[in-house]
């Protein structure tokens, strides 16, 4: 069965063809970072309107790389959500279309099911049952995954995302959009000794998360160090403070999930997953403790098509129903 992936809940315009048989056949991204760059942010009105502009140009060079036809597709799945509402709204319009047209069945699929499955498109993929870390701009999670669809919310954030963390410090230091690879490349030239940032919850008994205190210990910082003329030294200092207190947070709550699951295993699913600092603290943890962790390939980190093409498959492996000619746009941005 070969699935159409669409992804269009933010910033990132993906299509990919998976094949339940060989695999990933192919896939096509478009990042919008270059033209929110300028405003700091994702502007929803701008992002809508370039989805639209590159979504058919990214079919068609799917398709090409797969070298099948239009025709050969048997099913397709789109982000319905969580999302910008004008952005689902293309990409549910596209996939919508295209049934119709194609006479094929279509399926919504919740965007972190697609972050939450893309590490098993790796070469050596995780077996269920997993603990998963799901960080990306919009959500931190920490769940139990016991297959597909058998998911169980062990912990999350009670205010800011991870991402949304480092985006916001990255701001603050004035870094650009997105902020999460800028802060982290600036951290590795800090002096970690420099700034010790607070570490939210990290002796809390659970497995939540909280952000935001993090975010206003860097404003703080800032602005004791002078606002706009921090000197570059600093910035990587702040920044290198940042990313250490995050990165303790994370891999500590991931470890305590271990704990109480009594699972082995842990999946590192999200855009943070991407990041450098938060990796080597994980893989030293889990050379420590005794697990093993997987991560998504890089490409596959933040947003993609390919991750949604993959969640559709598996869910269409385990309900063959699942896919409907019904095509109404239907989106849940919240
Ligand atoms: O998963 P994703 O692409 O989109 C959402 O579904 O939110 O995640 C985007 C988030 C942004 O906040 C971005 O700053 C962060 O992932 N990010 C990183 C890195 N690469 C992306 N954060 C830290 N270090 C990175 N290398
Ligand atoms: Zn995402």
């Amino acid at each position: 069965m070969i699935v159409l992936g669409v992804e269009s809940s933010c910033d990132e315009t993906g299509l990919a063809l998976y094949d339940t048989g060989r695999g990933l056949l192919s896939h096509a991204l478009h990042s919008q970072v270059a033209m929110h760059e300028e405003y700091g942010g994702v502007v929803p009105e701008l992002a809508s309107r370039d989805h639209i502009r590159r979504a058919i140009p990214l079919l068609q060079q799917t398709l090409e790389g797969a070298h099948i036809a239009a025709a050969d597709i048997d099913a397709i799945a789109f982000t319905q959500g969580p999302g910008l509402a004008g952005a689902l709204l293309v990409g549910s319009s596209i996939a919508c279309s295209l049934g119709l047209a194609l006479d094929k069945p279509v399926l919504g699929i919740h965007h972190l099911e697609g972050h939450l499955l893309s590490p098993l498109l790796a070469s050596d993929p995780p077996e269920f049952p997993f603990v998963a870390l799901l960080v990306s701009g919009g959500h931190t999670q920490l769940m139990r995954v016991d297959g597909v669809g058998q998911y169980e919310l062990l912990g999350e954030t009670l205010d800011d995302a991870a991402g949304e963390a480092f985006d916001k410090s990255a701001k603050l230091l004035g870094l650009g959009y997105p902020g999460g690879p800028a802060i982290s490349r600036l951290a590795e030239f800090g002096d970690p000794a420099a700034y010790k940032l607070p570490r939210p919850m990290l002796h809390s008994k659970d497995l939540n998360f909280s952000f935001s205190g993090l975010k206003t210990a860097v404003l703080t910082v800032v602005k004791n160090a002078g606002a706009a003329n921090v000197c570059e030294q600093d910035k990587a200092n702040i920044a290198r403070g940042f990313v250490d207190a995050i990165v303790d947070v994370l891999v500590a709550k991931c470890v305590a999930a271990l704990k109480q699951t009594s699972l082995k295993r842990l999946v590192i699913a999200g855009g943070v997953g991407a990041n450098s600092q938060l990796r080597a603290a994980l893989n030293a943890a889990a050379a420590r403790k005794r697990f093993r962790v997987y991560y998504p390939e890089l490409e596959f980190c933040t947003d993609n098509g390919a991750m949604i093409a993959f969640a559709g498959a598996m869910r269409l492996s385990i309900n063959p129903g699942a896919a409907k000619r019904e095509y109404a746009f239907n989106v849940r941005p919240r």
